[in-house]
């Protein structure tokens, strides 16, 4: 059986949490395989006392379906103490969480990692990424650079101690020369990360072999990204991006499952987009429309609370998003927030300096100065919220979704009409 790879077509929050909250009842696993506690999944999930709300932020979004195994995959980063935190808060509200797996591959983000996230930001001044704070770019970086913590050293103190050392060999001479901070003491980092090892030890496995035992026995796995296609550190608008592969080529390195095994990419697209941060976003709104897809779609942080920048679909994006990923279909988000309009505009190519671009600009500089070229849409005014087949949403709102389908380069299989786990319009099945 398949492996399903499902990932964010635009800069993320596109909605991808309900996405895999969604398909979870038909998977056995999911395994987050890239990113850290930056990304920040919002799930809504039915029950008897009303509808109850998770923000998940490291653990892949797939816990709360019970029966399914939640992996941690290699490709992750890990603050031992948000893993932890993530977990008793979820412990606290009746979700079990025993069936949790941690790859022994995966990075540790060390508390030196935060630290520097956050003064190399203060020290970039208007440079600045506008990162999440968590410690995820220092981490990735750490991992290239060949001096990362990963889980598996927190199980060999001899190890732990001589890779502390001499990752803050170098990372002490830059705080207190350049930077100016006070030098961090290695005894301290150790200890704390041996505080974790205990807790941590029943948890890890070889995650890749046994996901390639249970494909090989007929299982299924949703490999879950965080962040997206153009947060992407090779395909997205760098150096405005995280540091890692959130495009489905990520899914495989971040996991350990070749690509032939991945049948289908869902992409997980808002039917406007977001983006949080600094860097370039041609379709973003400053205007009253922006300050409305900000107040109706709720585009707050769910992990740093920072209100999000608002702007119209951007049909380019999509494109770029189905080719670099290999898409199979899109699960099209909030279109509800869009009820209300005279007329929606629709970013379909881009002007750039009197040059028409179709495709995304080669160049980051010719990006920064795209102007959207927009076709616009009949709105409607009926309320979606409650609708569930296709057939009976406003015909301008089908015109709508099929203009974007045909735009972006690959079927749109299912709309959400709502944060609910049941606020959803299924076109064709995703499993
Ligand atoms: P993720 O990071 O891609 O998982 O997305 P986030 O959870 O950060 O942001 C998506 C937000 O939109 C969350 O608050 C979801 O509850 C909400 N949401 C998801 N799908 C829909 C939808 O179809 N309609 C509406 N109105 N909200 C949605
Ligand atoms: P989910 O999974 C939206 C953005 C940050 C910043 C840039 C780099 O919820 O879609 P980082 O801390 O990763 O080094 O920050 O990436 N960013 C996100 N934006 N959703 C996310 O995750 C994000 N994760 C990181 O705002 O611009
Ligand atoms: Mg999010």
């Amino acid at each position: 059986m398949p492996a399903i790879a499902l990932i964010g077509a635009q800069w993320g929050d596109e909605g991808k949490g309900k996405a895999t909250d969604l398909l979870g009842e038909h998977v056995d696993y999911v395994v987050k395989f890239n990113g850290g506690n930056n990304a920040g999944h919002t799930v809504v999930i039915p029950t008897a006392d009303g509808p109850q709300k998770y923000a998940l932020h490291l653990l892949p979004s797939g816990i709360l379906t019970p029966g399914v195994t939640p992996v941690i995959g290699n490709g992750v980063v890990i603050d031992p103490e948000v893993l932890f935190a993530e977990l008793d808060g979820l412990v606290s509200r009746g979700v079990d969480i025993s069936g949790l797996v941690v790859s022994a591959n995966a990075h540790l983000i060390a508390p030196y990692n935060r630290t520097m996230d956050k003064v190399v930001e203060r020290f970039l001044g208007s440079r600045k990424i506008g990162t999440t704070g968590r410690g995820i770019g220092p981490t990735y970086a750490d991992k290239m650079n060949r001096i990362g913590i990963r889980v598996q050293d927190l199980f060999d103190e001899h190890i732990l101690r001589q890779k502390v050392e001499g990752a803050l060999d170098q990372k002490n001479h830059l705080l207190v020369k350049v930077y100016n901070r006070r030098a961090i003491a290695a005894d301290a980092v150790v200890e704390e990360l041996l505080s974790y090892a205990e807790r941590m030890r029943p948890l890890v496995v070889d995650t890749s072999l046994m996901l390639n035992d249970a494909l090989d026995a007929g299982r299924t796995i949703l490999l879950e990204g965080g962040q997206a296609t153009l947060l992407d550190v090779d395909h997205g608008t760098y150096p405005f991006v995280t540091s890692s592969n959130a495009t489905a080529g990520g899914a495989c390195t971040g996991s350990g499952i070749g690509p032939g095994r991945i049948e289908r990419v869902i992409a997980v697209a808002k039917a406007y987009v977001s983006r949080v941060g600094e860097g370039p976003f041609p379709t973003e709104l400053f205007d009253a429309d922006g300050e409305r897809l900000r107040e109706i779609g709720r585009e707050f942080g769910t992990t740093t609370g920072r209100p999000r920048r608002c702007g119209w679909y951007d049909a380019v994006i999509g494109r770029y998003a189905a080719r670099v990923n290999g898409v199979t279909d899109f699960v099209l988000t909030k279109l509800d927030v869009l009820t209300g309009w005279d007329r929606i505009p629709v970013c379909v190519a881009y002007d750039v300096e009197g040059m028409r671009h179709d495709e995304m600009p080669m160049s980051q500089s010719d990006f920064h100065h795209a102007k959207p070229i927009f076709e616009y849409f009949p709105g409607w005014n009926e309320d979606i919220t409650g609708i569930r087949t296709f057939d009976e949403l406003p015909v301008n709102a089908q015109a709508y979704v099929n203009a974007i389908e045909g735009m972006s380069g690959a079927q749109v299989s299912a709309i959400g009409v709502g944060p609910g786990r049941d606020q959803i319009v299924q076109i064709r099945p995703l499993i």
